[in-house]
């Protein structure tokens, strides 16, 4: 893999807020779910630092490329752990984990993930298309573009991309995929822009940003990881602990407050309505554009 340059570095989303609702200044245990580039567990344990409060710091995350980063960069502040956030259980059953004050999880991919082309997750980038978080996970982007059948293609693309294209796109793939296999990010990309009608081909933006994100959910199986993870989380969460999700993406988010709703009366929903960033942090970074923050705290 390249190696890490400062401009890979992702600036964490809605960072005070993750942390007024974590409190790493109380102590105890931490789990990031989602450690990514670490951005959030720097500031967590800095903060812990700051106020002289003994943490133990875990932090997951499904691509080990991420958390080689993030080790080099932290050191061992943290306890290291490759996994799918849904198996929060099976690593705490291994003695991998433990009862948690504050769990994070901040879904979707990084930066250093979409800017690095071999991991083929962005059609800015020419490269395979692969988008697995965890490369020994089986199914790429390239199996799904060119074998699904092409009616559940369309399903990921509508439902996921939420994309009123999705037919046309598909139709597309379908001719294309005849003919020969689909392997990179521009040709999808190219394939998709001239799918699509004239007004979306120049829209303010690229017309095949809802497929990629559709196809990456799908890849990665992100909203069933994101329902299991969210058991699992509430399971390990000690009494008093908080977890807390940063969604960017409407199903997500709906997802999150549905079974937040669902948790019962031995957790408190910590946010009535989701935070966003403010304008500030959007025109800062432009990824906090559509976050929404919900958190919950177990009480007994
Ligand atoms: C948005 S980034 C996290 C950024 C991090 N909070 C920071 O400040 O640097 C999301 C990270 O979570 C990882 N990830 C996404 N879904 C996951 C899952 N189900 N289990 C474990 N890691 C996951 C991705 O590989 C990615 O590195």
């Amino acid at each position: 893999m390249t190696q890490q340059t400062p401009s890979d570095r992702h600036t964490p989303v809605l960072l005070n807020e993750v942390l007024e609702f974590l409190q790493p200044e109380r102590g105890g245990v931490f789990i990031d779910g989602t450690l990514g580039m670490g951005g959030h567990t720097e500031a967590g344990l800095a903060r812990a630092q700051q106020a002289g409060a003994k943490v133990k710091w875990y932090g997951i995350d499904r691509d080990p490329f991420a958390l080689d980063m993030a080790e080099e960069r932290l050191g061992d502040a943290v306890t290291y752990r490759q996994g799918n956030f849904a198996d929060l259980a099976k690593l705490r059953a291994k003695g991998h984990l433990e009862q948690a004050d504050g769990i994070l999880l901040d879904l979707g991919v990084s930066s250093y993930q979409l800017d690095t082309p071999q991991r083929g997750f962005s059609f800015l980038r020419d490269g395979p298309l692969d988008m697995r978080m965890d490369p020994d996970q089986g199914v790429t982007a390239q199996s799904v573009v060119n074998t699904w059948p092409l009616d559940r293609l369309e399903h990921v693309i509508r439902d996921y991309g939420e994309e009123r294209y999705a037919r046309q796109i598909v139709h597309a793939i379908g001719e294309a995929r005849k003919k020969a296999t689909i392997r990179t990010t521009h040709e999808l990309a190219e394939l998709i822009r001239q799918a699509v009608p004239g007004k979306a081909k120049f829209g303010p933006r690229h017309p095949a940003t809802r497929t990629f994100q559709a196809i990456r959910m799908a890849v990665n199986e992100e909203l069933e990881s994101v329902d299991a993870g969210i058991t699992a989380a509430l399971d390990l969460l000690a009494p008093g602990g908080v977890l807390v999700i940063l969604t960017f993406h409407s199903l997500e988010d709906r997802l999150v407050k549905r079974r937040f709703r669902a948790a019962g009366g031995r957790f408190t929903i910590l946010t009535k309505r989701p935070l966003v960033a403010t304008d500030e942090e959007v025109r800062s970074n432009v990824r906090s554009r559509s976050a929404k923050l919900r958190a919950i705290r177990r009480e007994a």
